[in-house]
C-alpha cells in the first residue's frame, strides 16, 4: 500500500485593487503595448497600504477549508510558501494558523522564492507519506508590490499580490500512476546565479531592498529548466505528456509558459494561463491559477496536472499530481 497526499480543497484571495496596464504608462515610459507583447500582463491586483501577505493567506485558507468541508483544527499542519512575509518573524505560517482559529499542530514558511509553492508541495508531500502529518494546508501568498522599484520600468510592471491555498490529505493508494494524488516531484537549485533575481536588501544588512533581474538572463534559463524539470518529474511519474490533462506553470510571463509547453509537447489547450489577470505573484501563482482553473471547471476530479515553476536563486522544480 502507498500512502498518497491527495488534494481535499482549494482556494484563492487577490486584493481589491486591480491595477490595469494602462495606469503605469500614466506613471513612466512604457505601453500596453509593449508589457502584453513582452510578458501577456493586462493587469494585476495591488493589497491595500494595511492589507499584509497574512491577511491575504487567511482568507485563500479560509475558502479551500470552505471547500474541503473542514474545519482549521481539522489540519495538522500549514505550510507557507512566501518571500514577502508580514515580519521577519513569527513566520506568515503561525500568523495564518492563528488567523484561521487553529490551535494544534504546527506552521512553517518556506522561501524559494517564484519556485516557493512546487517546494512547498514537496514537503508537504513528504510530511504526509513519512506519517507526520495526516492533513496539510499549502500556502502560496505574497506582497511583491511592496518589493517593487518604481523607477525600475523593467520589473515594476511584471509582479503582482495574492495567495492561493491547497489541502492536502492522507489517502492510500496502489503506488500506480492511476492513483490521486502526488505521483512524483523533482527539485533543484543552483545558488551561483544569484544575481540574475534577487532583492538587494534583507534583515542582515538592515534593509529592504527591491527586486532587481536580469530579465533576458532568466528568461533563457526558464524555458530551459522548466521543461527539464517537468519533463523529469512525468518520468518519475511514469507519464507521458499524452496523458496530461492540464499543465499548470508559474505564471510569470506568456512567452515562457508557452515556450515551455511547446517544448514539452503538450498543446496550449492544456495549460492554464491566468498571467493576463495576475501578473506575477511569485509562489502565490500556481495555487491561485489552480484554484481559478477549478472554479471555471476546467481541471476535475482524476485529471493529471503537471506543475512548474522557477524563481530566484535559482530555484526550480516539478510537481505530477491527480487532482
Ligand atoms: O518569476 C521569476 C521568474 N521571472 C521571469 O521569468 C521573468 C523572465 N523575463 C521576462 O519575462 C522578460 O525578459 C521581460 C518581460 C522582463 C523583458 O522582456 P524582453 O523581451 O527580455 O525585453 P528586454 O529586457 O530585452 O527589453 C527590451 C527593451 C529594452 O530597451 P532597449 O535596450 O532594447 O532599447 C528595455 O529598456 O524594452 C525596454 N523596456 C521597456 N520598454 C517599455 C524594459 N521595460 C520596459 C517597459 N516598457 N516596461
Amino acid at each position: 500500500m502507498t500512502i498518497r497526499a491527495v488534494v481535499k480543497g482549494i482556494g484563492h484571495y487577490l486584493p481589491e485593487r486591480v491595477v490595469p496596464n494602462s495606469e503605469f504608462e500614466k506613471m513612466m515610459d512604457t505601453s500596453d503595448e509593449w508589457i502584453t507583447s513582452r510578458s501577456g500582463i493586462k493587469q494585476r491586483h495591488f493589497a491595500a497600504e494595511d492589507e499584509f501577505t497574512s491577511d491575504l493567506a487567511i482568507k485563500a485558507g479560509k475558502m479551500a477549508l470552505n471547500d474541503a468541508g473542514l474545519t482549521a483544527n481539522d489540519l495538522d499542519a500549514i505550510i507557507v510558501a512566501t518571500s514577502t512575509a508580514d515580519l521577519t518573524f513569527p513566520s506568515a505560517a503561525t500568523m495564518i494558523q492563528h488567523g484561521l482559529g487553529m490551535t494544534r499542530g504546527f506552521a512553517y514558511d518556506i522561501q524559494a522564492v517564484c519556485a516557493g509553492f512546487v517546494f512547498a508541495l514537496a514537503n508537504a508531500n513528504a510530511q504526509i507519506i513519512s506519517g507526520q502529518a495526516k492533513r496539510v494546508m499549502v500556502i502560496g501568498a505574497e506582497t511583491f508590490s511592496r518589493l517593487m522599484d518604481w523607477t525600475d520600468r523593467g520589473t515594476c510592471v511584471l509582479f503582482g499580490d495574492g495567495a492561493g491555498a491547497l489541502i492536502l490529505e492522507a489517502s492510500d493508494g496502489t503506488g500506480t500512476k492511476e492513483d490521486r494524488g502526488i505521483l512524483s516531484v523533482d527539485l533543484n537549485s543552483d545558488g551561483s546565479h544569484r544575481d540574475i533575481l534577487y532583492v538587494d536588501g534583507g534583515v542582515s544588512t538592515a534593509t529592504t531592498g527591491y527586486l532587481r533581474m536580469e530579465g533576458k538572463e532568466v528568461f533563457r534559463h526558464a524555458v530551459e529548466k522548466l521543461a527539464a524539470t517537468a519533463e523529469t518529474a512525468m518520468a518519475r511519474a511514469n507519464i507521458t505528456s499524452q496523458d496530461v490533462d492540464w499543465v499548470v506553470p508559474h505564471q510569470a510571463n506568456i512567452r515562457i509558459i508557452k515556450g515551455t509547453a511547446k517544448k514539452m509537447g503538450i498543446s496550449e489547450d492544456n495549460v492554464v494561463i491566468t498571467v493576463h489577470n495576475h501578473g506575477n505573484t511569485s509562489a502565490a501563482s500556481i495555487p491561485l491559477a489552480l484554484s481559478v482553473a477549478k472554479q471555471e471547471g476546467k481541471i476535475k476530479p482524476g485529471h493529471l496536472i503537471v506543475t512548474e515553476a522557477i524563481g530566484g536563486g535559482l530555484a526550480w522544480g516539478a510537481v505530477v499530481l491527480r487532482w
